[in-house]
């Protein structure tokens, strides 16, 4: 296999990970079975899988936000106690303030004492998401593309070392999502920062991925990775050619059915 020059020692380490919950009427649900995956630091890697599958967990426990109930979770090597800085998280929604403007929301990690730097880090950003002249407002009077660059700008802006998003374009209509990938693609070869990402689409996955790992539910596994063909930057023309059909196929074949529950 070729190898990518850029992507370096392990950064995030799932080991033999399970999770379960207790549901509301006490039923214990396995929302994770043996997870086992690492991620390279510069690595970008995305998760599909059908909803409910455990995708959302898979996040919440590499931000730090709930712990396995057996296996580990590793970063840098060490167990993951608690969401740090260095692991940026985006939301399919609510990742905005609706309280704060634009300006307040993108600005609002950061804690430089040099106003001047903070003032430039800012302005950069702003002007990087299109969203220079819509600093003063609020999110409520924006649309669901521009919330969720307001979004990516203000998890960037304290240039975390992981970026993990979760369905971040699944609200958006198709064209807007498109424009939201390549604007993501160019934050992160800009910042050199690595990436989980989960989502449900399985073109997005082969556009943006280094690896792709496809999931089943009930109890949530890994069922194989793909590598998408083709070197990054790639756009949606690629998803025309036989080697990425023949991808999408395949995915598509194994993605596991949606099984209607209660
Ligand atoms: N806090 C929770 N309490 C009870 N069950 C949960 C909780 N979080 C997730 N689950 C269950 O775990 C499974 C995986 O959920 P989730 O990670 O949200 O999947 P996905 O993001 O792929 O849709 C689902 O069956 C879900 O109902
Ligand atoms: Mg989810």
């Amino acid at each position: 296999m070729e190898m990518n020059p850029e992507i370096g020692d392990v950064l995030l380490q799932f080991r033999d990970v399970s999770k379960s919950f207790v549901s509301s009427n006490l039923r214990k649900v396995q929302a994770l079975a043996n997870i086992t995956f690492s991620l390279n630091q510069g690595e970008f890697i995305v998760i599909i899988g059908p909803s409910g599958c455990g995708k959302s967990t898979v996040l919440r426990l590499a931000a730090g936000l709930d712990k396995p109930s057996s296996g580990e979770v590793l970063y840098h090597g060490e167990r993951i106690k608690a969401p740090e800085r260095r692991r940026g998280l985006v939301f399919q929604s609510y990742s905005v303030f609706p309280w704060l403007t634009v300006r307040e929301n993108i600005e609002f990690g950061l804690n430089d004492t040099n106003l001047r730097l903070k003032q430039e880090k800012v302005a950069n950003w702003l002007d990087f998401t299109g969203l220079t002249d819509f600093a003063d407002a609020y999110p409520k009077t924006l649309s669901g593309g521009m919330r969720q660059r307001v979004a990516l700008a203000r998890t960037m802006i304290v240039e975390p070392e992981l970026l993990l998003l979760d369905e971040p374009f699944g609200a958006l209509d198709e064209r807007t999502r498109e424009s939201m990938q390549v604007l993501l693609l160019k934050a992160v070869s800009n910042s050199g920062c690595s990436v989980l990402l989960v989502t449900h689409d399985i073109r997005e996955a082969l556009i943006i991925a280094d690896r792709v790992f496809l999931m089943s539910a009930h109890p949530g596994r890994i069922l194989d990775s793909f590598v998408p063909p083709s070197r990054k930057p790639r756009t949606r023309d690629h998803l025309t050619t036989p080697e990425f059909k023949s991808l999408y196929n395949e995915i598509l074949n194994r993605f596991p059915v949606q099984v209607l529950r209660e």
